[in-house]
C-alpha cells in the first residue's frame, strides 16, 4: 500500500509513461497531515493484518456492531456467486443505527442537521430517530407489511426519508428506493419487479425554488396499465404542503398514521443474510437491475469503510454526504454507514445553486461540517462558477475531502484541494459501485500519499486486480479490465428474480478465475497504485489504439477554457471510430471556432496526436444520470446521427435536444 511500502519516491509526471497518460503533467504527491495520521482510526498496519487473515479481519469489523446471535461462519462461499457472510449470526440494523447509541447515553447526540431548501432548518437527535423509527415501524406493521414484503420508497432528501428506511430494516420489510426526479414509469416498473405491497412517497419538495410535485407522479405511476396490482397502500409524507389528488381507502398520511402509534417498538433479530434493501440500477442496456443486499455484511462494510475511509470520529465530527438516498451513496453514506457509527450529519433537501452559488460553502459553514463527500461532476461545476465563491465562507472545519462516482480528473482534484480544502485535507477518492454496497479502493486519509486523480489501493480486507482479457494481472505500468478477485462482505446476493442476469454480468467473463468483473477499465502505474479510466463501453479504438474517455475529459478540462468535458468514439470508416468531443466553457471564453483548434492542440500535446478530438462542440449542459453520470451512449447517439435511446434516467431530458440541434450533421 502507498504509504506502507511508501519510500515517497521519485514525482511521476508526464513523460514516465510513454503511452497515454492520464497523470498529465501532475506530478506531485500529497502526505497525510501528520496530526491526522497520528489520530487516525486505521493505520497502515491493517493492510498486513488484513493480507494475514482477511476473514479475522471482517469478523473484527463486524465486532463494532451489537449482535443478538454471533455468526457460525463469517464466510460461506460455497454457493459461489451467491456469498454468505457471518452465517448464522442475527442482528437488526435499525437497532444498531440507533437504539444502540440511545442505550448507550448519546441519546441527545444529533444524529441530521436538516437544511430545507427555502431554508427551513431543524435537527434530529438519535433519541428523536429512536421515536419516529418505532412509531413508523409500528404504523408498516399496522398495515399488514410483514418481514420480506417490499415496501418502495419515493421520497425526497428530508428527514422522513431516512425514518422510511430504518423502519423497514426495523422490522425487515427490504426497501426498494425510487429515485424522486424519477418519471412515474420508472417509478411503476421498479414497483412491478419487487412486487412492492407499499408505497411511501411526498406531496412535494423543494427545488431548485420552487415546488416540485410528487404526488401526482406516483398516482400516475400507479394508475398506468390497469394498475399497480401488488399495492395496498400509500403512505403520504407532507412536505411541500400543497393539495394533492387522493384515493380514499388506499392513501394515508404519514403523519396521522404515524403520529398515534406508541414510540415503542421491539426489534427482532434477522439472519445476518436476510434481505435489507433492493437498488435498481439502470446499466447501459437492458431493463434496470434490482441489485440487492443483506444485512450483516452489509453493515459491516458501509460501517468498517465509513469509520476507515473518512476517519469518522462521532463525538466531534460533521459529516455530509451530499448524493441523494436515491442512489447507493445515500443508503450506505447517508443513511446505513453514518448512523451505525453515530455520526452527527448534514441532510440537505436542494440544490447547490440555490438561492445562490454559495449553497454548499454555507452549509459547511453553518454546520461546521468536517467531512465532506461530494462528485466530481460536483466539483467541476463549482469550478466554472469560479474560485471567488467558495473563498467567501469560513471552511476551516473541514478536515477531509471524499470523491466518488465517477473518475477525478488530476485538474478537479487539485482544485477541490486548493479551493475547498485549502491545502490541508487529504481528498479520498473512493471507488465502488451499485453491486459493491460499499467503498472498495480507496486512500486512507492517515496513511496514503495520494496521487491526484487515483484511487491508489484496495481497502484492507479487499482484493482486487487489473487484468487483461485472459484473466492474468498486468504488470505495473499497464492497463486492463478490472476485476475482484475475492467476496466482500457487502456484495449484491444477485439480481432481484433474476439469477441467470447476475452470473451473467459479472461472473461470465471471467468465470475460469472466478473473479468480479466490474465493467471499468483500470490501470497500474509504475508504484502499483491504480487509476480508474471509465467504463469498459466508454473505452474508444482510433486506429487500432485504446484511447479513454476520461483521459481525453482529463486533457481538454486542463486547459484553462474548459470547464467540463465529455468524449465519445463516433463510428468512423477509416480509423474505427473517431473522437468526439462536448465541451462547456468556462464564464467569458472567447470564439468558439479558434478555440475547437486550440483545444485539438492541446489534447494532442497532453496526451498525442492519436487522442486529438475530431470534432469539437461547444454545449450549455450534458446530459447526466442522476448520480451525475454522462451518458455518453445519448452523445454517442448525436455524434453517430442516429435517434436517441432511452432517457428515462437523465436529470433532465431537454438538455438532449439542445445538444443535438447544436451539432451539426456528422460526416
Ligand atoms: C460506477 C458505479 C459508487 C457509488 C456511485 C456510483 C464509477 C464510481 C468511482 C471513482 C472512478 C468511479 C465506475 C463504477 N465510479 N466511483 N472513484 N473513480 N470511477 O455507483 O451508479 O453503481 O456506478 O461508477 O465506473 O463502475 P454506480
Amino acid at each position: 500500500m502507498a504509504a506502507e511500502e511508501a519510500a515517497p519516491g521519485t514525482p511521476q509526471g508526464a513523460g514516465a509513461q510513454e503511452t497515454l497518460s492520464n497523470l498529465l503533467h501532475e506530478g506531485r504527491r500529497f502526505a497525510p497531515p501528520a496530526a491526522l495520521a497520528e489520530a487516525a482510526n486505521v493505520r497502515a498496519d491493517a493492510y498486513q493484518a488484513s493480507r494475514a487473515d482477511r476473514l479475522g479481519f471482517w469478523a473484527e469489523q463486524a465486532r463494532h456492531l451489537h449482535w443478538d446471535r454471533e455468526w457460525d461462519q463469517v464466510l460461506d462461499w460455497s454457493g459461489a456467486p451467491f456469498a454468505r457472510w457471518f452465517t448464522g449470526g442475527r442482528l437488526n440494523v435499525a437497532y444498531n443505527c440507533v437504539d444502540r447509541h440511545v442505550e448507550s447515553g448519546h441519546g441527545d447526540q444529533v444524529a441530521l442537521h436538516f437544511e430545507g431548501e427555502p431554508g427551513d432548518r431543524h435537527s434530529v437527535t438519535y433519541a428523536e430517530l429512536q421515536r419516529e423509527v418505532c412509531r413508523a415501524a409500528n404504523a408498516l406493521t399496522e398495515l399488514g407489511v410483514h418481514a420480506g414484503d417490499r415496501v418502495a420508497i419515493y421520497l425526497p432528501m428530508i428527514p422522513e426519508a431516512v425514518v422510511a428506511l430504518l423502519a423497514c430494516a426495523r422490522i425487515g420489510a427490504p426497501h426498494s428506493v425510487v429515485f424522486a426526479a424519477f418519471s412515474p414509469g420508472a417509478l411503476r416498473s421498479r414497483i412491478d419487479d419487487a412486487q412492492a405491497k407499499v408505497l411511501i412517497t411526498a406531496d412535494g419538495y423543494h427545488r431548485r425554488g420552487s415546488v416540485v410535485q410528487l404526488k401526482p407522479n406516483a398516482d400516475e405511476a400507479l394508475q398506468a396499465d390497469g394498475g399497480a396490482q401488488s399495492i395496498e397502500h400509500v403512505l403520504v409524507i407532507r412536505r411541500s404542503g400543497q393539495e394533492v389528488p387522493w384515493t380514499e381507502g388506499r392513501d394515508l398520511w404519514w403523519h396521522e398514521t404515524t403520529e398515534r402509534q406508541s414510540d415503542r417498538h421491539t426489534p427482532e433479530a434477522f439472519d445476518s443474510e436476510h434481505p435489507l434493501f433492493i437498488l435498481y440500477t439502470s446499466g447501459t442496456t437492458g431493463k434496470p437491475k434490482g441489485i440487492l443486499h443483506t444485512t450483516g455484511g452489509y453493515l459491516t462494510q458501509v460501517s468498517y469503510t465509513h469509520r476507515a475511509v473518512f476517519d469518522l470520529k462521532p463525538d466531534t465530527d460533521v459529516f455530509w454526504c451530499t448524493a441523494d438516498i436515491g442512489w447507493v451513496t445515500g443508503h450506505s453514506y447517508i443513511v446505513y454507514g453514518p448512523l451505525a457509527n453515530r455520526a452527527t450529519s448534514v441532510l440537505y433537501e436542494g440544490t447547490p445553486d440555490t438561492p445562490n452559488q454559495g449553497r454548499f460553502w454555507e452549509n459547511v459553514d453553518r454546520y461546521g461540517v468536517s467531512i465532506l463527500y461530494t462528485a466530481p461532476t460536483a466539483i467541476r461545476t463549482f469550478m466554472k462558477w469560479g474560485t471567488e465563491i467558495p473563498a467567501r465562507y469560513d471552511l476551516s472545519s473541514l478536515r477531509v475531502l471524499g470523491s466518488v462516482g465517477e473518475p477525478i480528473n488530476p485538474e478537479a482534484w487539485i482544485w477541490y484541494r486548493e479551493n475547498i480544502g485549502r491545502e490541508r485535507c487529504p481528498i479520498v477518492d473512493t471507488w465502488w459501485q451499485t453491486e459493491t454496497g460499499a467503498i472498495m479502493i480507496s486512500p486512507l486519509p492517515g496513511v496514503t500519499e495520494t496521487k491526484p486523480g487515483s484511487a491508489m489501493r484496495p481497502l484492507p480486507g479487499i482484493s482486487a486486480e487489473v487484468v487483461d482479457s485472459d484473466g492474468n494481472p498486468v504488470p505495473n505500468g499497464a492497463g486492463g479490465l478490472l476485476v475482484l478477485d475475492q467476496p466482500w462482505p457487502s456484495m449484491l446476493r444477485g439480481i432481484w428474480g433474476d439469477e441467470e442476469r447476475y452470473r451473467q454480468t459479472y461472473w461470465e467473463r471471467f468465470a475460469d478465475q472466478g473473479y468480479y468483473f466490474a465493467g471499468d477499465g483500470a490501470k497500474k502505474d509504475e508504484d502499483g497504485d491504480i487509476w480508474l479510466l471509465g467504463r469498459v463501453d466508454d473505452i474508444m479504438l482510433v486506429s487500432g489504439h485504446n484511447i479513454s474517455t476520461t483521459e481525453v475529459e482529463s486533457a481538454l478540462v486542463s486547459h484553462p477554457a474548459v470547464a467540463e468535458a465529455a468524449v465519445v468514439g463516433a463510428t468512423d470508416p477509416t480509423t474505427g471510430q473517431r473522437i468526439v468531443a462536448f465541451v462547456i466553457l468556462r464564464g467569458g471564453s472567447e470564439e468558439v471556432a479558434t478555440l475547437a483548434e486550440e483545444l485539438k492542440t492541446h489534447v494532442a500535446k497532453e496526451i498525442g496526436p492519436i487522442a486529438k478530438p475530431r470534432q469539437i462542440q461547444v454545449v450549455a449542459e450534458l446530459p447526466k444520470t442522476r448520480s451525475g453520470k454522462i451518458m455518453r451512449r445519448l452523445l454517442r447517439d448525436v455524434a453517430e446521427d442516429r435517434a436517441l435511446g432511452d432517457t428515462t434516467t437523465l436529470t433532465d431530458a431537454s438538455v438532449m435536444d439542445l445538444i443535438a440541434a447544436k451539432l451539426p450533421h456528422a460526416t
